[in-house]
């Protein structure tokens, strides 16, 4: 089976959430028409421009189309004039509603994880770990959440505590694609048993979704799409339907996917990608 595949300058409280399938869905960032003009021109602050490409938005001069475009927006206050300076300290910056995040101490990265790898940063066992395939580093990184030490594929690793904590919260609902290689035949009602819930231990457990990618008499592969995280809970819920799992890969946490990561490697997540990541969590 091959997957397919600060401190903060301003601390942002959640954004509304509105409704969809009766779970919670959240909304972009929209600059708001009616806000009164806020002065953002700091003189002693940096060239929008130059922040904006040096927090990898793009190109100077991409950047500068951005603003003259109306896509950039200040503290909230969509920003025109090339001439306008900020302060990446102090100053929040969304382009197209989404979040830039301008504190370059702020480390982010996508992880593939082999099977066999634990998931800690140093394992006192011994054992292979999280920080064996990242290395020494000399900020103190998460990873965000865990997979069992025979599941492979995507774990974030960040030293933004906010957002690991929001990641890892049930709240945000966050949803984590898995492929799995599960026992065949599949039965015909397994999609809809899945979906509609499974009564596991402790508590009940559905997928968001349930798609057959490959189907041959001993094995079948399957995408599920979960928005929670309890320990083994794809592993538990195939069981439970009669199917279990020969192999688990997650492809994707919210917006980032594995994509074709090679197996113990890790490559940092920034620009745009960052921005929907934030987003994802009301940042
Ligand atoms: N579900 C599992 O069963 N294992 C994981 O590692 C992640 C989700």
């Amino acid at each position: 089976m091959t997957p397919r595949g600060a401190s903060r300058p301003h601390q942002q409280s959640r954004p509304q959430q509105g409704r969809q399938n009766g779970r919670p869905q959240r909304q972009r960032r929209q600059p708001d028409p009616r806000q009164p003009a806020v002065d953002v021109h700091d003189p002693d602050g940096v060239r929008l421009q130059k922040v904006l490409a040096q927090a990898g938005v793009g190109s100077r001069r991409a950047c500068e189309e951005l603003i003259a475009a109306g896509r950039v927006q200040v503290d909230g206050v969509t920003v025109r004039e090339l001439g306008v300076r900020v302060d990446p300290q102090r100053h929040t910056i969304h382009v197209d509603g989404m979040r830039v995040q301008l504190d370059n101490s702020l480390v982010y990265l996508a992880l593939n994880k082999p099977a066999g790898v634990v998931s800690t940063m140093n394992d006192p066992q011994g054992r292979p770990d999280l920080g064996g395939i990242v290395g020494p580093r000399e900020e103190r990184l998460f990873h965000v959440g865990r997979l069992d030490t025979q599941t492979e594929g995507l774990i974030l690793l960040t030293n933004d505590g906010e957002l690991a904590h929001r990641l890892a919260h049930p709240s945000y609902e966050v949803p984590k694609t898995y492929l799995a290689e599960v026992t065949g035949p599949l039965a015909r009602d397994v999609g809809k048993r899945l979906r509609a819930g499974i009564d596991l231990d402790d508590g009940p457990a559905a997928v968001d979704s349930f798609r057959v990618v490959d189907a041959r008499p001993g094995a079948a592969l399957v995408e599920v799409v979960l928005h929670e995280g309890r320990n083994h809970i794809v592993r538990r819920m195939f069981d439970e339907v009669g199917h279990p799992v020969i192999r688990l890969v997650r492809t994707q946490v919210g917006p980032i996917r594995l994509g074709d990561l090679r197996p113990g490697r890790a490559r940092a997540i920034s620009g745009p990608e960052l921005g929907s990541l934030l987003a994802a969590v009301g940042m």
